[in-house]
C-alpha cells in the first residue's frame, strides 16, 4: 500500500509505484472546502490512473455537511475508498481544526465518520495518530467510536506515542505552501 504523501504522491509517482507493485494507492490530502469552492488544483487530487485499481481519496475537513459532500464527490470521481485525515500535524492544518486536531473530540469524530459512511457506498477509512498530545493518547477511545462508522488505519509507525516522544502536532509551516508542507 502506498500511504498518502502530500507534495510527493502525485499521479505519475503513484503510477510508478503501481508498476512496482503497490496494490492500494491513496491520493494527496484534499481539503474539502477548496474542492467545494471549485479549486482546479484540489480537483486534480481526485484523479487516478486506470492502473490504480484500488485508489482512495484522502479528505481533510471538520464539518459533517462538507465531509459528506466531499465523500460523494470522491466516489463520483471513481475513488474505491475515501479516507478521513486525522493525522496531519502541521500548524497550517490543525489551526483550522483539521487533521490531527480532530482527535481532540472523539465523539464528534465518530459522528463525522458515521455521516460519511451513510453518504457513500464505498468504504470509509480513517487515518489516526495515537493522540493529539503525549498526555492525551486516546487512540483506543477514538478507534472505538469511529469503528461504528469506519475501519481505522492506525499509523503505528509514526504515532507519537510509539516513539516515546509524543508531540503536539508541530511543524510550523510559515512561508511554505501546503503542497510543500509535510503532513506526517
Ligand atoms: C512528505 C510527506 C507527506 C505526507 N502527507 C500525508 C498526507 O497528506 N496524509 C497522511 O495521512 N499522511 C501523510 N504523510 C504520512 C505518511 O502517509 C506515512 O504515514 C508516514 O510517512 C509513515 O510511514 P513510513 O514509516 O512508511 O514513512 C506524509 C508523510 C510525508 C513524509
Amino acid at each position: 500500500m502506498l500511504a498518502p504523501l502530500t507534495g510527493g504522491g502525485n499521479l505519475p509517482f503513484r503510477r510508478l509505484c503501481t508498476e512496482m507493485g503497490a496494490d492500494v494507492t491513496v491520493g494527496e490530502m484534499a481539503v474539502v472546502k477548496k474542492l467545494l469552492g471549485g479549486s482546479p488544483s484540489e480537483f486534480a487530487l481526485l484523479k487516478s490512473h486506470p492502473d490504480e485499481r484500488r485508489f482512495g481519496v484522502q479528505l481533510a475537513d471538520k464539518r459533517t455537511e462538507t465531509l459528506v459532500e466531499g465523500a460523494r464527490l470522491a466516489e463520483s470521481r471513481g475513488a474505491r475508498f475515501v479516507d478521513l485525515n486525522c493525522g496531519c500535524p502541521i500548524d497550517q492544518i490543525t489551526r483550522r481544526g483539521l487533521g490531527a486536531s480532530l482527535l481532540r473530540k472523539p465523539a464528534k469524530l465518530g459522528r463525522l465518520v458515521a455521516a460519511m459512511k451513510g453518504a457513500v457506498s464505498i468504504p470509509v477509512t480513517v487515518t489516526l495518530r495515537a493522540g493529539w498530545h503525549e498526555d492525551k493518547v486516546n487512540v483506543s477511545d477514538v478507534r472505538g467510536r469511529v469503528r461504528r462508522g469506519a475501519p481505522a488505519r492506525s499509523r503505528s509507525t509514526d504515532a507519537p506515542a510509539s516513539s516515546g516522544t509524543a508531540r503536539r502536532p508541530t511543524g510550523s509551516s510559515s512561508g511554505r505552501s501546503r503542497r510543500s508542507g509535510e503532513c506526517r
